[in-house]
């Protein structure tokens, strides 16, 4: 029961777990916010590309449609009947979980945290929210049928678990500046 709760909780959050992960692979290039300034900081900040958000983005969909592919065998070895991602599903967990984090980004320069400045829960939590709301709004049946309340309590839970480990990760394999 709890087993194949997290497993749904965690395949259906795939595509939204990866963009960030990618962002920071493909970050670059342009700033989205084009070096700007509101109120004396940058609305931003360089660790927000157009470069970074697109191949996010990109990456969570194409894992969507990669999961989809390879959803009955796995469902079958599992014993779990796990959701399969209609595109807007796709769409709305990948780009929203770039969103969430570039509303971080902008939370946290609006309280004079430069580039890189830790926010804990925020940071933990932003992409997962984005990712939630997007999805809700772009797939709103998909998503209240497999955002159950107990699989959304999983995803609370085991999203800062999964993101710490895994930017403490980037962090020492120095693709990441700080391990948050
Ligand atoms: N990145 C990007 N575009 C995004 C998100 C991330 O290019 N939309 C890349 C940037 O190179 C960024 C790195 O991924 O520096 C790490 O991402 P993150 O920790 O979110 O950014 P920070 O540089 O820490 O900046 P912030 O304080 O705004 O979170
Ligand atoms: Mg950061």
């Amino acid at each position: 029961m709890v087993g194949s709760l997290v497993a749904t909780a965690f395949w259906a959050m795939l595509p939204a777990y990866v963009p960030n992960n990618f962002a920071v692979l493909a970050g670059g290039g342009r700033p989205i916010d084009g070096g700007r300034e509101w109120n004396g900081s940058r609305v931003l900040g360089d660790g927000k590309t157009w470069r970074g958000t697109a191949a996010g983005t990109a990456a969570g969909v194409a894992l969507a449609l990669l999961l989809n592919a390879i959803h009955d065998p796995v469902s079958a070895a599992l014993g779990v009947t796990l959701p399969t991602f209609p595109l807007q599903a796709a769409l709305g967990l990948a780009l929203g979980a770039m969103m969430g984090d570039i509303g971080a980004s902008f939370i946290k320069r609006r309280s004079g945290r430069e580039r890189g400045a830790s926010f804990p829960g925020l940071d933990q939590l932003d992409f997962v929210v984005g990712a939630l709301l997007f999805a809700f709004v772009a797939a709103p049946s998909w998503a209240l049928e497999t955002f159950t309340l107990p699989v959304l309590a999983v995803i609370l839970v085991m999203t800062p678990v999964l993101h710490v480990t895994t930017n403490v990760i980037a962090y020492k394999l120095g693709l990441k500046n700080e391990p948050w």
